[in-house]
């Protein structure tokens, strides 16, 4: 598709997109080994259509030993057999498309597999150690790491190889962190950019975007500004591993080469504490999108959602970027049992699925949110996060909600699988989850999400950018979108609270008279 001047004047297509992401080995597999593929993906195209979302984001499918699932990248331009080869990944594409459907993949710049030709020929002396951080021990013999960096995953952030020198890993060993001053590893990366957009990826989400830029000269962190948490998620400013000056570089070279495709679309994962921060990323020479992760951090109660949606509006207002949202990923608990679990649980992410769609800009849709899945609680022996592990079995880590997509029929895989098991146990009494059993059942979460995908897309209501709140009882709000004139009004008491006027689009529960009842979402215009 050729860009035109008229085009130039309209606002990109991802501006207000829903994104759905597809942790590929979770979501369909097509030829019965447990975990699911690219193939699988495409045999469920016409589920994604229906369901009503704009673009896929699919999570690294890329040659690696999968010590972490696959962010830890041996091959950056090849697919892993395990998930189907190059012809697989062009035909989902096309096909997608054919769908109108848009597909965006996980780029992972900040660190390689210890199984990439780089790594192993830097393990053997090569020059190649200068793409990544080698360094000698500290004390005597060297045998002390040579800061007091921790990893994300627990531990040391640095490993001794056999010759007495440590290499740098953030997150698990298998995982060194790239050197980017070394100018290869940004010549490689612009290569795997090109690599993909030609063959026609719409865009990519950048992994620890916040990360791959280290404060020079590695210093020390200190213990008592950065709290060592195993799996922490925001970076105070004085975090020497993440959010340093120079990562901006990095990604102003993406956005050259991504600018050179016209409708593609970055969106960085950002974890930094402060809006100021934040909005450092998307300056208009950097990356289009920031993931926004507050509302998946925040709970179910009606002002502290209603200040995380002021403040992550506040938090692109300067720049111009639309907001993201977000309410569950494949890093944190599923939010049917972050807001409590059971029909509560249930009832509550009902409420905040209308939320998150009536607000303006992009929203990010994790696989199984559409049917209410809430975590599994997997038994030790099924645990696979290198979390669980690494934190000497403390930590359970993120498989709970990564389980296999239930699709139909019966345990043990519900249609995951053409074979008969799945690479996390799928829990036998999810029978009522599976796609199957959701698709005509108008109340089902499926319905839902279906319903308001498709008022949020057909219905004028939802145009402009900003938000005007009503005054609301206690445990309650109520905003307008100025332009399009949608009121989403959400009730997170346990007490039935009169509604705004207007007229009902959509309730995320049945509702009585005029009146909204409590854990419930409503839209009006
Ligand atoms: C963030 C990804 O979302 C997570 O799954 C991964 O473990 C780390 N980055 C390391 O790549």
């Amino acid at each position: 598709m050729g860009a035109t001047a008229d085009d130039a004047a309209a606002p990109p297509w991802w501006r207000d997109a829903v994104f759905y992401q597809v942790y590929v080995r979770s979501f369909a597999d097509s030829d019965g080994d447990g975990v699911g593929d690219l193939e699988g993906i495409r045999s469920r195209l016409g589920y994604l259509e229906l369901l009503g979302v704009d673009a896929l984001w699919l999570t690294p499918f890329f040659t690696s030993p999968m010590a972490d699932h696959g962010y830890d990248v041996a091959d950056p331009r090849d697919v892993d057999p395990l998930f189907g080869d190059l012809d697989a990944f062009d035909r989902l594409v096309s096909d997608a498309h054919d769908h109108g459907i848009r597909v965006t993949i996980d780029l992972v710049p900040n660190h390689t597999s210890d199984q990439h030709p780089w790594f192993r020929a830097a393990l053997r002396g090569g020059p190649e150690r200068d793409r990544y951080h080698f360094r000698d021990g500290r004390g005597p013999d060297g045998s002390q790491p040579p800061n007091n960096w921790t990893s994300v995953f627990g531990g040391p952030a640095w490993t001794r190889t056999p010759d007495g020198q440590w290499y740098l890993h953030l997150f698990a060993p298998e995982q060194p962190d790239l050197n980017w001053d070394n100018s290869d590893v940004r010549a490689d990366l612009v290569q795997t950019l090109r690599f993909w957009l030609d063959r026609g990826v719409d865009g990519f989400r950048i992994d620890v975007a916040h990360g791959m830029a280290k404060a020079a000269g590695l210093p020390d962190l200190d213990p008592a500004v950065v709290p060592v948490r195993t799996g922490a998620h925001a970076h105070p400013e004085a975090d020497p591993r993440f959010d340093n000056e120079d990562v901006h570089d990095i990604h102003r070279m993406i956005r050259q080469v991504v600018d050179r495709y016209p409708d593609t679309v970055t969106v960085g994962e950002i974890w930094v504490e402060t809006d100021e921060r934040f909005a450092r990323y998307v300056r208009p020479d950097e990356l289009h999108l920031g993931f926004n992760f507050k509302l998946a951090l925040t709970g179910f109660d009606a002002d502290s959602v209603r200040r995380t949606v002021e403040n992550s509006l506040a938090a692109v207002a300067d720049s111009g970027v639309p907001p993201t949202w977000t309410l569950s990923n494949h890093d944190v608990e599923r939010h049917v049992t972050r807001y409590g679990g059971g029909a509560a649980g249930t009832r509550r992410a009902r409420a905040m699925a209308l939320v998150q769609l009536a607000l303006p800009g992009v929203t990010f849709l994790y696989n199984g949110e559409e049917l209410g899945l809430p975590n599994a609680d997997l038994p030790d022996w099924a645990l696979q996060d290198p979390i669980w592990e690494r934190s000497g079995r403390t930590v359970r880590g993120r498989d709970g909600c990564r389980v296999p997509l239930p699709w139909e029929g019966a345990p043990p895989t519900f249609g995951f699988s053409t074979g008969d098991r799945s690479w996390l146990p799928v829990p036998a009494e999810w029978a009522g989850y599976t796609v199957e059993s959701q698709l005509e059942d108008p109340a089902s979460m499926l319905s839902l999400y279906r319903h308001a995908l498709e008022v949020r897309k057909t219905t004028e209501a939802f145009a402009g950018t900003e938000l005007e709140w009503y005054g609301a009882p206690p445990g309650c709000f109520a905003f307008r979108r100025k332009g399009g004139g949608l009121i989403c009004a959400l009730n997170t008491s346990d007490a039935p609270v009169p509604l705004p006027p207007g007229q009902i689009l959509l309730a995320s529960g049945p509702m009585a008279g005029e009146e909204l009842p409590p854990e419930t979402a409503v839209w009006l215009v």
